[in-house]
């Protein structure tokens, strides 16, 4: 396994529209593994394949406490579809967007429709924590961050101190 690289906003990569998976095979297998490393190590609870610059509509999630048994989903091809619209108010954070926190509000309770690393197609209801992370996941795979949702001041201010981090990193 390898950890892959995350690409941090405002990466212009970041905004290219994943594609949806033909086949499930080893290789693909190969990329959810090494997905989960990564997000594993970055103490992430999602990460969706767009973040690691690969353009396939794939997702791992993992919302178990680090203290708690594992519990890895994975996502291939992922159709939501909203239950209840009620607006569901959940500070969210990013790994490609380090370090900031802001409240995002998003339909309270979806249902999924994917392939899990088999191949096979599954359904899942989800609501809570569980539900804003499968939304903020698969709006990466259609290029969308959650700082999207904020003020275009609040991003602006984001996407400025971003920027100077990332050429203070060159820099360093
Ligand atoms: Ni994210």
């Amino acid at each position: 396994m390898s950890l892959l690289e995350i690409l941090e906003y405002p990466d212009p990569r970041l905004r290219k529209k994943a594609l949806a998976v033909s086949g499930v095979d080893d290789e693909l297998r190969q990329t959810i593994d090494d997905m989960f490393e990564t997000m594993y190590a970055a103490s992430g609870i999602g990460l969706a394949a767009t973040q690691v610059n690969i353009q396939k509509r794939l997702l791992v999630i993992d919302i178990a406490d680090e203290d708690e048994q594992r519990q890895p989903l994975v996502f291939i091809n992922p159709e939501i579809e909203v239950l209840d619209p009620e607006p569901h108010r959940h500070e969210e954070g990013c790994l490609s967007v380090p370090g900031y926190f802001e409240f995002v509000e998003r339909p309270r309770k979806v249902r999924v429709n994917a392939l899990d690393r088999n191949g096979e197609a599954f359904e899942m209801v989800a609501e809570g924590l569980l539900a804003v992370c499968i939304q903020h996941e698969v709006d990466h795979l259609d290029g969308k961050l959650f700082v999207d949702y904020l003020s275009v001041l609040k991003r602006q201010r984001i996407k400025t101190k971003m920027e100077k981090e990332q050429r203070q990193n060159l820099s360093a």
